[in-house]
């Protein structure tokens, strides 16, 4: 979906330069078909089996991208308050919603239960007593699964890895059983399932299959006890490329998943990045190349505070130049903020000149969603191309917004 055209960038079917020209820079850029594509990929991997695909709505909730999954059917994976009212807003179902997350408030709790969600993935023994507390308050029944926490290494970054003993995620598998007995005796709460998320950017299979296999012993041993689950959600997690080694594709990661947990089994699965990562571009003008004696550095118009990845994680995203001819130089590609930490990539050969245009590549997820106005920069507005028509799915933010919400002393 993007791609060259005389040696110039394309997003479907519109010239990147256009868009720019249009709708300004810095400016995220998304690609309806990719969405579509790489959501079906899923699809297509469970068939006919019962299954939920629950779209992580962290990884970029703008709402037109909500809008684009809930019309292929998709489900939502949601953290917070915030982002019910986001799955809400954008006409997603409510009652297949799944709830993560290890610090759910009371006043979130009432809001998914009045929503009637699909499942609160249950992080701890208080949260547990919290929702049937919730639950008997408001007069209905909450749904609920244990998030347990698989202890597995899932060989990825230690700040998105989740499913190993020192994380504060889940519920520790020698504890699993006592709560799930527990979970069974309280007023308020239905036992439907067993979740897991072992972590993020996942390369190799063989992590989420050891998951699978250890929540499926959990799963027998709370049937020996008469405790029967509906389902099992088996998180998010699978990466993308990042112009590196491209991780497994979607269709053998869910055929993998698919053989770990036997019939009758409902799957929920909640796939963030591997839907939206590589459907989204951040793009950028360079307002100037600087060179001194060690380095040369072009200065664009995005920054840390569109894409903190490379800063936090030493993410290394694909830079894509808006033209390919020209003369190549290596360069770091940085922006305005003050902060060494303030660069998109380093040590890249590209064709860079002041006022051209580069494209920060694989930025669908965990950018926009992650963006700061640190150094008092308003947001940028978010573009989704859809064949030859270009929707503005987020206007840019004003700097009178910044501030709207401040006060001088009286
Ligand atoms: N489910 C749960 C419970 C999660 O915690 C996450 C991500 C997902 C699903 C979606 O995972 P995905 O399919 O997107 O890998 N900001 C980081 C990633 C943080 C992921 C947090 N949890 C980054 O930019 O790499």
């Amino acid at each position: 979906m993007f791609h060259y055209e005389n040696d110039r960038l394309f997003v479907e079917g519109v010239a990147v330069a256009a868009i720019a020209k249009a709708y300004g820079t810095p400016l995220f850029v998304y690609s309806r078909a990719k969405i579509e594509s790489n959501y079906r990929e899923y699809a297509a991997g469970f068939g006919q089996r019962a299954h939920e695909i629950c779209y992580a709505v962290k990884a970029n909730g703008n709402l037109a991208i909500l809008d684009v999954l809930a019309r292929l059917g998709s489900a939502f994976d949601i953290v917070s308050g915030g982002e019910l009212e986001r799955v809400r807003a954008a006409g997603g179902e409510l009652n297949t919603v799944t709830f993560a997350g290890v610090g759910k408030s009371r006043a979130e709790i009432d809001l998914a239960l009045a929503a009637g969600i699909g499942c609160f993935n249950i992080e701890s023994a208080f949260e547990l007593d919290l929702v049937s507390a919730a639950a008997v308050a408001g007069g209905c029944e909450a749904p609920v699964a244990l998030r347990v926490n698989p202890d597995v290494d899932a060989n990825t970054h230690p700040y998105i890895s989740t499913g190993m003993s020192e994380n504060k995620f889940g519920i520790p598998m020698t504890e699993a059983v006592a709560l799930y007995r527990h979970a069974a005796t309280l007023p308020g709460v239905r036992v439907t399932g067993v979740a897991c998320h072992i972590g993020s950017q996942l390369t190799s299979i063989a992590p989420i299959v050891d998951a699978a296999g250890r929540v499926m012993t959990l799963v027998e041993q709370l049937a020996a006890d008469g405790i029967d689950v509906e389902h099992i959600d088996i998180g998010g997690g699978l990466g993308i490329a990042y112009g590196t080694t491209p991780p497994p594709r979607i269709a053998d990661y869910v055929a993998a998943i698919c053989r770990a947990i036997p019939e009758p089994y409902r799957i929920i699965i909640e796939p963030g990045r591997s839907i939206v990562g590589d459907a989204g571009v951040l793009l950028t003008r360079i307002q100037q190349v600087k060179t001194t004696p060690a380095k040369s550095f072009a200065i664009c118009d995005a920054a840390m505070t569109e894409l903190i990845r490379p800063a936090l994680y030493q993410a290394v995203h694909p830079i894509l130049p808006e033209r390919r001819d020209g003369v190549v130089r290596r360069v770091d590609v940085v922006g305005p903020v003050c902060e060494t930490a303030d660069f998109l990539g380093r040590d890249r050969d590209l064709v860079v000149d002041s006022g051209s245009l580069l494209a920060v590549a694989d930025c669908g997820a965990y950018a926009a969603a992650m963006a700061s106005n640190y150094n008092a920069r308003p947001r940028p507005a978010e573009v989704l191309v859809d064949g030859a028509d270009v929707h503005v799915c987020r206007e840019r933010e004003s700097v009178s917004a910044l501030f709207a919400g401040e006060h001088r002393l009286p």
